[in-house]
């Protein structure tokens, strides 16, 4: 039997991070080369064949549209090739859900593509990558995994892309689902999928953007007022999120300005800046009188992806907005 082939792309994080020391607290995210990585997993006696391509070497809260575009065409040309079987990104932590998101939102789904990271660099005690690692690529291995979308694997659980979410700073552990729960219990050893696949036979649901709309998150605080939103409107700002109190609310003239932001065309979208949480539509905001859209399951940072995908499509009708994040 032929071994599963998986291309695997690196772009940096503290997967490819080394300390210079198992015990110091300081390192550089993104320091090792994939090629290094890799011969650290070659020890490990994988069941696969893997290909690399190295996208870029950086700490994630450095990615942005050059890196997102260099990923995504790659994996696009791995969906297409008949040699390969699954696609395993290499990624910082920290803007791990919005790459997922990004992909998920702008990719196919008939192959499995795993984005993997580690909260503690390659050479530290206790480090988690290898085992990450490790399970990423039963995931990406597994006959099972097409039809589910972007993945990310972390802390020995499968999660999808629209529900992952980073929700410590250290803990390896860092990753939380909502509002449903992984999609997979997995080791290097076993794997556990908890349902059938949830985007059978999708299609990729909306183009990759030519470029990335400004689209702001602003975050809600007691006794702010509305001069944060004329300032984003001032930079010229296609979108806001705002990251609101409880169920995406903020001071009455922080609402209107926002209101009077959607009346002009830039679409607005209230998220919360709660840990978790639904915000749905006309609970305590008027959404329908304002011209708002409530984020629903989606937290800010997501949130702003998906606005700025539908930004750059075209779409910012509040309706339509609305429809689309509905859907997550
Ligand atoms: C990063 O996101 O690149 C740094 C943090 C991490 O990978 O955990």
């Amino acid at each position: 039997m032929t071994r599963p082939r998986i291309l695997v792309l690196g772009t940096g994080g503290t997967i490819a991070g080394a300390a210079g020391s198992a015990t110091g607290g300081g390192y550089r995210a993104g320091g090792l080369p994939l090629a290094a990585v890799l011969e650290q997993l070659a020890a490990l006696g994988l069941d696969a064949q893997l290909a690399a391509q190295e996208i870029a070497r950086i700490g994630s809260q450095d990615i942005g549209w050059k890196e997102w575009q260099a990923l995504h065409a790659a994996c696009a040309g791995a969906m297409d090739d008949p040699q390969i079987d699954g696609i395993i990104i290499t990624h910082g932590t920290d803007t791990a859900e919005e790459t997922a998101f990004l992909l998920d939102l702008t990719l196919p789904a008939h192959k499995p593509v795993v984005l993997v990271g580690a909260m503690r660099p390659a050479d530290a005690v206790g480090a988690d990558g290898m085992r990450n690692f490790a399970n990423a690529v039963k995931v990406a291995s597994d006959g099972e995994a097409a039809g589910r979308g972007v993945m990310l694997v972390m802390g020995d659980n499968v999660l999808a892309a629209r529900d992952a979410r980073k929700a410590a700073t250290a803990s390896v552990d860092a990753f939380r689902s909502f509002p449903r729960g992984p999609l997979a219990r997995v080791t290097p050893a076993s794997l556990d999928w908890f349902g059938p696949p949830h985007r059978p036979g999708e299609g990729a649901r909306y183009r990759f953007p030519e470029g990335l709309p400004r689209v702001a998150i602003l975050t809600a605080g007691a006794g702010m007022d509305e001069q944060p939103v004329e300032a984003l409107l001032g930079i010229g700002a296609k979108g806001i999120v705002l990251a609101g109190m409880g169920q995406g609310n903020a001071p009455a003239s922080v609402l209107a300005a926002l209101a009077r932001a959607a009346a002009g065309g830039v679409p607005v979208v209230r998220a919360t800046r709660v840990d978790e949480g639904l915000v749905d539509r006309n609970v305590e905001v008027d959404d329908d009188a304002l011209g708002l859209v409530a984020a629903r399951a989606l937290g800010p940072a997501k949130a702003r992806v998906l606005l700025m995908v539908l930004i750059a499509s075209g779409i910012t009708d509040p309706a339509q907005v609305q429809a689309a994040f509905d859907r997550g």
